[in-house]
């Protein structure tokens, strides 16, 4: 069984996704960490983030590996673990506009589709259920109100020690919905046959509760 989810920056995908794979006992897909770990390669070699950089060359170095231990998914580019690295918001940025170039998308998209190929999983991202796995039994398109996503980004921020301030936040936050959804190649936007939840004003266990419940019905 595949359950898409997607939705913009801050709508607790990612959260929600880790807690229903874990009592589900599917394997949980964070397709935007490749998108991060793809900006992180550029930021790190000095490539400019625009069509023309990204070549079959450039391309083929670009060595994304994912692990699952205890933490959950582990995203290791080049050998290195970068799963903390790919959480700053230069990062965030970065994967926003990498995510706009078709070449990068289909390199990914090849990744994403092998990794879910014959397992259940949870997959969560912006393109899921419309492009990477149309066929998913399950779709949830999940969003909130900009300040609320802008108010659980700033929490997560602080809480991991970062200087962050609430306006930044809301600023970096529309810049990527509108690049996402604007983009012309896999935008972001709702399926057609996706449930919208909109979690605004919800706990993380409400909406996880939500989702369980919407799985456990299509199994
Ligand atoms: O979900 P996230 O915030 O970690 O994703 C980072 C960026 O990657 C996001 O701004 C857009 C891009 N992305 C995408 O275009 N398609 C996906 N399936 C996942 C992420």
């Amino acid at each position: 069984m595949k359950i898409a989810i997607d939705g913009p920056a801050g709508a607790g995908k990612s959260s929600i996704a880790k807690l229903a794979a874990k009592e589900l006992g599917f394997i949980y897909i964070d397709t935007g960490a490749m998108y991060r770990a793809s900006a992180l390669y550029a930021i790190e070699n000095g490539i400019e983030i625009c069509e023309k950089s990204f070549t079959k060359d450039v391309l083929d170095k670009i060595k994304i590996d994912i692990k699952y231990d205890e933490e959950g998914q582990r995203i290791i580019l080049c050998g290195k673990d970068v799963s903390k690295r790919i959480r700053e918001s230069d990062v965030s940025i970065g994967a926003s506009n990498i995510a706009v170039i078709p070449a990068v998308r289909i390199k990914l998209v090849e990744l994403q589709r092998e990794l879910a190929e014959g397992n259940n999983v949870i997959m969560d991202g912006r393109d899921i259920g419309t492009y990477v796995l149309p066929d998913a039994e399950l779709k949830i398109y999940l969003t909130a109100s900009t300040d609320e996503r802008a108010n659980r980004r700033l929490k997560e921020l602080r809480e991991k020690g970062q200087t962050a301030d609430f306006e930044q936040v809301k600023r970096d936050i529309e810049y990527r919905d509108k690049n996402d959804s604007e983009r012309e190649f896999a935008p972001l936007r709702k399926a057609e046959d996706a449930v919208l939840v909109d979690s605004t004003g919800m706990t993380i266990d409400e909406v996880k509760n939500r989702i369980l419940e919407l799985a456990k019905e299509k199994m």
